[in-house]
């Protein structure tokens, strides 16, 4: 283990002890919500239960990217809570998450989200839900799921069938996914299913460096769909994000694409986006006011 990964393990086994706590000073859930990064990539057990944690831009991103202003929105792996922290104070938000530890940091920094711990998959709901969101474990076997594309396929298109399931018919699902899904023949049955029942908004590619805070170099890609199915004629937003932010090692290098990506789907005319809410953005045409909007966002 190098010297980063034993200082990601070693704030880990602290936030660990302090999750023993009942109550938490504003300054121990400061360090909480800074340090717990989980697992993945710290041990060598396989896939770590898929516990990679999404870096906050990211999380931003896909919440600009669905537009979601209020209403009920389901995080079905939660992990630490990067998405449901982004999320604005006017929505109903649920997280669900297997690991205990990252159910009570959940629980613990995002008091405004209501946790629940366990197989996320064994859980049922009152309501479905206006959005489904979140970046879900990738390559684990799945037993208990009866995959609706008909094929056994693995964790990650288990949540997402799991995630329309739970949508409100026209609700709207993003996730960050491994881009096995979007090529692979094995989940071509899947891809099929999607397009046969649902409308596919838009793909947004990631570049590799996207999850190196995490510990991988997993190619990854933002899918966005909308439950239910309109025309089978219709466009979907592509694009490709080159540049994160960071370089391969984790340094700042150039200016992230993202906020120039947001600004490009507000605009495009297959965007879902509620343009009349954007306006300013709209028309100012300028990818800079969006950078600062996306860094208002992250302040
Ligand atoms: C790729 S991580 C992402 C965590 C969080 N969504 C994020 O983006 O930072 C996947 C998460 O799914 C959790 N997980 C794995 N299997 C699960 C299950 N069956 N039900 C709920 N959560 C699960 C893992 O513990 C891990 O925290």
């Amino acid at each position: 283990m190098g010297r980063k990964e034993r200082n990601r393990f070693e704030n880990n086994e602290k936030v660990k002890e302090l999750l023993k706590q009942p109550f938490h000073t504003e300054e121990e859930i400061k360090f909480i919500k800074e340090s717990y990064t989980g697992i993945g990539g710290l041990t060598r057990s396989g896939w770590n239960n898929g516990q990679f944690f999404t870096p906050v831009e990211v999380a931003v991103f896909t919440k600009l990217m669905m537009g979601i202003e209020a209403g009920r929105v389901l995080e079905p792996s939660c992990g630490g809570g990067v998405f449901l922290d982004v999320l604005p104070p006017s929505c109903d938000i649920y997280g669900a998450e297997l690991m205990s530890d990252a159910a009570r940091v959940s629980e613990i920094c995002y008091p405004q989200a209501t946790i629940h711990q366990g197989d996320a998959l064994e859980m049922e709901w009152d309501e479905l839900f206006d959005y489904v969101i979140g970046n879900p474990p990738y390559g684990l076997t799945i037993n208990n799921w009866d995959f609706m594309c008909g094929k056994k396929l693995k964790s990650e298109v288990a949540f997402i069938e799991y995630g329309l399931k739970w949508l409100k018919p026209g609700g709207i699902l993003g996730m960050i996914i491994p881009d096995s899904i979007l090529a692979n023949q094995r989940e071509k049955t899947f891809r099929k299913h999607i397009l046969e029942n649902h409308q596919l908004l838009a793909v947004v590619s990631l570049p590799t460096e996207t999850f190196y805070h995490s510990g991988t170099s997993v190619k990854t890609s933002l899918l966005m769909i909308k439950k239910g199915h309109t025309d089978d004629n219709y466009s979907v937003f592509m694009s490709l994000c080159k540049n994160i932010g960071w370089d391969k090692r984790g340094n700042p290098n150039k200016e992230s694409d993202l906020p120039a990506i947001y600004h490009e789907y507000l605009n495009s005319e297959v965007s879902h986006l509620n343009k009349d809410s954007h306006i300013n953005l709209i028309e100012s045409k300028d990818s800079k006011a969006l950078s600062g909007q996306l860094a208002l966002e992250l302040a």
